[in-house]
């Protein structure tokens, strides 16, 4: 049977650095997120008898080897639950616009688990797929459910799964991703955190984090742009400030992050309601609410290191569609 699902990729507001168990890429924290509806993986799986071996094909763009043996391990981990040994035909294209600056491993892996599942003819409850997906790529277990998104760091396999705190339509928020630098991140995220425990600064931020998620967990249910947007500059501030202080230490902003964050803080004195938060690489993505869309994608225009801007409104999770890729 051949399956093709779609999946957005995530930003989060408390953010996840650094694992617990690096095999099963348990998390040392929970996180949150929102479903970003601007970058997108479609990917089409059929597992086919007459193959003897995985094929897996990238549309726009090339896969590394490295990133083939990873989906290749996905349809392993596929194999091995529903128990069959035959190979796969997986194709994938991104609709991440040019330039995103993204590896998609989130919408990447959140798109293999339900698109392979339902190729292999088996139904996976949302919670099981999470999981799925979070060996692929942790965040990609965010990926999964509806709009605004807990994962819950749990302590095995099973229970480090997330689910859905709101629905995409609850509230109308923004993602306005400011591309300063598209070129692919030097140091991955899976190679970021392998020294995290040298960063004197994590044990301090772990122990922030319960009330952060707590604040987070608050201005979500009340709608506060405020509260979001403070507890997400911290939290982000502080992410970095562990990567910083790790060794090697990793220095993923430029100059043209530094300029968008310190034009944030002098939009808002002049009353514009815009936060930052900033993933492992120099682009900034900037939270406000639909009705300043406008206003923030203009101010962005009067900075000429921005290379292009890529408007999020929240979205839903992974889902199946019947436009296949082959
Ligand atoms: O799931 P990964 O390996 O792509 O790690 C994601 C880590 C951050 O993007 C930096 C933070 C997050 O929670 O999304």
């Amino acid at each position: 049977m051949k399956a093709t699902a779609t999946a957005p990729a995530n930003i989060a507001f408390i953010k996840y650095w650094g694992k617990a168990d690096p095999t099963l890429r348990i998390p040392l924290n929970s996180s949150i997120s929102m479903n970003l509806s601007g970058a997108q993986t479609m990917t089409t799986v059929e597992f086919l008898d007459a193959l003897d071996t995985d094929e897996v094909r990238i549309l726009d763009g090339v896969f590394s080897e490295k990133e083939t043996d990873r989906v290749v391990h996905g349809l392993d981990r596929i194999r091995e639950r529903v128990g069959r040994d035959t190979y796969a035909r997986v194709v994938t294209k991104n609709t991440f616009p040019k330039g995103a600056g993204s590896a998609a491993s989130a919408s990447g892996f959140a798109a293999l688990a339900l698109a392979g599942f339902a190729a292999a003819g088996t139904t996976l409850s949302e919670k099981e797929l999470t999981t799925f997906a979070r060996l692929g790529s942790g965040s990609a277990c965010r990926s999964i459910p509806d709009g605004y998104v807990m994962w819950e760091k749990g302590t095995s396999s099973e229970t480090s799964s997330a689910y859905s705190l709101y629905p995409h339509d609850y509230w109308d928020l923004r993602d306005v991703l400011v591309i300063v630098d598209s070129r692919m991140k030097k140091v991955s995220t899976s190679e970021g955190m392998e020294t995290i425990q040298t960063s004197p600064l994590l044990v301090k931020r772990l122990a922030a984090i319960p009330e952060r998620l707590a604040r987070c967990k608050r201005a979500l249910e009340e709608k506060n742009l405020t509260l979001l947007g403070e507890v997400s500059e911290e939290d982000c501030l502080d992410m970095h400030a562990v990567m910083q202080s790790q060794n090697p230490p990793l220095l993923y902003w430029n100059d043209a992050t530094r300029e968008i964050m310190e034009a944030v803080r002098r939009w808002r004195l002049e009353g514009l309601r815009v936060y930052f938060t900033i993933d492992a690489g120099p682009n900034v993505h900037l939270i406000c609410e639909g009705n300043d869309e406008k206003a923030v994608a203009q101010k962005l225009r009067d900075i000429p290191a921005v290379e292009s801007v890529i408007i999020n409104k929240p979205a839903g999770g992974a889902r199946l569609t019947d436009q296949h890729l082959f």
